[in-house]
């Protein structure tokens, strides 16, 4: 009987832990999340769960249980290692409120004929908007035309073209509109700090930073030519088990393009010096600007032999 009304109370408590919790914040924390799970909640990929409609005590309980790795998966493990419990109760409370799968597909089929774009999750701060459901028809509102002109400013470090000729200096080609415009925002916040950088984007407009980040998204990456070695491949294919490392691949891709929507970085065609750089930067905690810890999460549990190999690995993706 005790045991009952224990865990009646415990069911009681976390049924008002969730009503407490704040579906519009966890809309906007699951700007990561869309990526795999989608941007409602349903994934297009038959790899991923959907997330719509589950019951938000279910959801919180996952989260915890990934996050205390009670429940393992190498994808899940660094999505909860820092999310706070009211991340996960927002999270809960916006999943849970979506229309279910079935319920978003009957409502598709209804408006069959209707040429709206379905509203994608809201963009965290900084990001440019995604005017379109499908991440590959991607749209951003930025002017490519005028970020060529306002892009002048750049060209000496990062290649008129968005492709850098010094190591030292990222390439920006074909890099995701919505990351480049969150980085030029966390330079601008401090969030990120660069000093040189910081100089750069002082005076950028929010305007100026869509042109930008349309004008270099629509450019062409220049494929990696470094050479690949068999630790860095393994790594960023299977990542580490017995360290708890993600593959790279889960978030950057096959190709190392990354996912656009998701905020994931392309990482191809940039220097091994560049890599390097923001890998040891992400694991002494001097850039602190990932979502989540996501970033950082990962380079902490990596060696410097790791991070040699890997971002060798890195330069041989094309
Ligand atoms: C890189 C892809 C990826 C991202 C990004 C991601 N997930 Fe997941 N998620 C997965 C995979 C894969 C599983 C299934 C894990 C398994 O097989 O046990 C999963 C499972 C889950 C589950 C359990 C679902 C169930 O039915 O048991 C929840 C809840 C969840 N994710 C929430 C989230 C939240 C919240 C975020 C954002 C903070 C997120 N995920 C981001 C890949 C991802
Ligand atoms: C004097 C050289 C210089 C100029 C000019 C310059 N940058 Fe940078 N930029 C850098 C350096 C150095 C970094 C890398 C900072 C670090 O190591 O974290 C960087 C990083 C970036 C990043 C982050 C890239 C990534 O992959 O994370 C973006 C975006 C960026 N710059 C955009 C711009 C734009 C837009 C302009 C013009 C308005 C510009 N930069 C002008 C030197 C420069
Ligand atoms: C769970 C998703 C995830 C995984 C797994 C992951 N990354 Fe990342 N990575 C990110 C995100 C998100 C960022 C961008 C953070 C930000 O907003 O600045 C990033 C940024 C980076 C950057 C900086 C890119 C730039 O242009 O400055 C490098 C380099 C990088 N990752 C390498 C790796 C390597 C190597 C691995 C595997 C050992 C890895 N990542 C695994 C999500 C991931």
């Amino acid at each position: 009987m005790k045991k009952i009304i224990f865990s009646l109370f415990v069911a009681l408590s976390s049924v008002s832990a969730v009503q407490a919790a704040d579906a519009n914040a966890g809309k906007e924390k699951s700007a990561t999340c869309s990526a795999c799970h989608g941007p409602t909640g349903v994934s297009a990929s038959p790899m991923f769960p959907n997330l719509a409609g589950q019951n938000d005590a279910y959801i919180i309980k996952q989260l915890k249980d990934f996050k205390s790795g009670a429940r393992t998966d190498a994808m899940m493990a660094p999505m909860a290692a820092n999310l706070s419990e009211a991340d996960m109760a927002d999270l809960a409370a916006h999943f849970s409120g979506l229309p279910s799968a079935n319920e978003q597909a009957a409502a598709s089929a209804s408006t069959a004929s209707s040429t709206d774009a379905t509203p994608v999750s809201a963009p965290a701060a900084g990001n440019v908007d995604i005017v379109s459901s499908s991440p590959a028809a991607a749209i951003y509102p930025g002017d490519v035309a005028a970020g060529k002109s306002k892009a002048v400013a750049c060209a000496a470090c990062h290649g008129a073209d968005g492709n850098s000729l010094i190591p030292m200096y990222p390439s920006l080609a074909g890099q995701s509109a919505n990351y480049i415009a969150k980085q030029l925002a966390d330079f601008k916040s401090g969030n990120r700090n660069d000093p040189v950088m910081a100089g750069m984007v002082a005076a950028l407009t929010p305007e100026d930073i869509k042109d930008l980040a349309s004008f270099f998204a629509v450019q062409s990456t220049k494929v990696g030519t470094g050479e690949s070695n068999e630790a860095g491949h393994n790594l960023y294919y299977g990542g580490d088990a017995a360290k708890g490392v993600t593959a790279c691949i889960a978030c950057h891709g096959v190709t190392g393009k990354g996912m656009k929507q998701a905020g994931f970085p392309s990482i191809t065609g940039q220097s091994k010096d560049y890599l390097k750089k923001q890998l040891a930067s992400f694991r002494d905690g001097s850039r602190g600007n990932d979502n989540n810890g996501i970033m950082r999460n990962i380079a902490i549990k990596l060696s410097d032999a790791d991070i040699e190999a890997v971002a060798q690995y890195i330069t041989s993706l094309k």
